[in-house]
């Protein structure tokens, strides 16, 4: 029988396993925005009283480390439901209940009226969420729907990974592209660039690892003019916790025009 391709009912389930649940409850609890958001969140988003609206919020971790920076007027949305129960819980445990969660799917973010009655100041899709949507026309779609939901002027920051971050990387991509040409790589993936793998106290984790040239390329062909990217290290030093958490990942800057 031939496997199945991961979908986004794939990832969407990954997420609101125990397992993931406990995983992201805990960051969200404990970690906090990492060292590198801060930094560029201070940089780009000027104006705290704005409304953001974060995408791929999961249990919170960095919507209530915005609230505690002093960014007030978010909207927080996951289509992960087992993870949005986490994120409410602990917004009515730091007493920042007028944070609006929202149950929504990035790439159909036409279909949430809830979403859609704000024009945002800016928009964020932190840790690489952007990156777990199955599908390159899906992950445009929710860059178009961010754009179309964003004010003239606003930013988005997100992360990806970087295939071709060191020699290592760029050595296994090398390996994994003969895979391809063989059509010996993973039968459950969809495009090159793409993993499918389980971590101990992770729990599975579909993610797509694109080059620098394929986000430029996504950024333009969704209304987002490219103003900055650089490696998590070269934003900030990061804690043995963040570093424990996460791997080194390129942090994104675009701005709608
Ligand atoms: C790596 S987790 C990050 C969670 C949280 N932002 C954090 O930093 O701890 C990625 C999140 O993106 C969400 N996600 C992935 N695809 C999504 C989609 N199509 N629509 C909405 N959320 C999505 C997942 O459910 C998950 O909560």
């Amino acid at each position: 029988m031939a496997a199945q391709k991961i979908t986004a009912a794939t990832v969407r389930d990954d997420f609101n396993d125990p397992v993931a649940v406990i995983h992201y409850a805990r960051a969200a609890h404990h970690l906090g925005l990492w060292a590198s958001e801060r930094t560029l969140i201070e940089r780009y988003f000027t104006d705290p009283a704005a409304p953001l609206l974060e995408a791929g919020c999961g249990a919170g971790r960095a919507t209530l480390g915005l609230w505690d920076a002093g960014y007030q007027n978010l909207t927080a949305f996951d289509f992960a439901t087992e993870l949005l129960d986490q994120a409410r819980s602990l917004a009515a445990e730091r007493d920042a209940a007028a944070i609006r969660f929202i149950h929504a799917d990035a790439t159909a973010l036409k279909k949430c009226q809830l979403i859609g009655d704000t024009a945002y100041g800016g928009a964020l899709f932190l840790f690489n969420g952007l990156m777990q949507i199955p599908g390159r026309e899906n992950r445009r779609a929710a860059l178009r729907g961010l754009h179309e939901l964003c004010r003239p002027g606003a930013p988005l920051l997100f992360t990806t990974h970087d295939r071709e971050q060191n020699q290592v990387e760029r050595a296994l991509w090398r390996l994994e592209a003969l895979r391809w040409e063989r059509g010996e790589q993973d039968p459950r993936l969809l495009e090159f660039g793409d993993r499918y793998f389980e971590e101990a106290g992770t729990g599975r984790t579909f993610m797509h690892l694109p080059d620098r040239a394929e986000i430029l390329a996504d950024l333009s062909a969704t209304g987002w003019t490219h103003t900055y990217d650089a490696l998590r290290k070269v934003v900030a030093k990061e804690s043995r916790a963040v570093r424990d958490f996460s791997d080194e990942c390129r942090f994104w800057v675009a701005h709608k025009i």
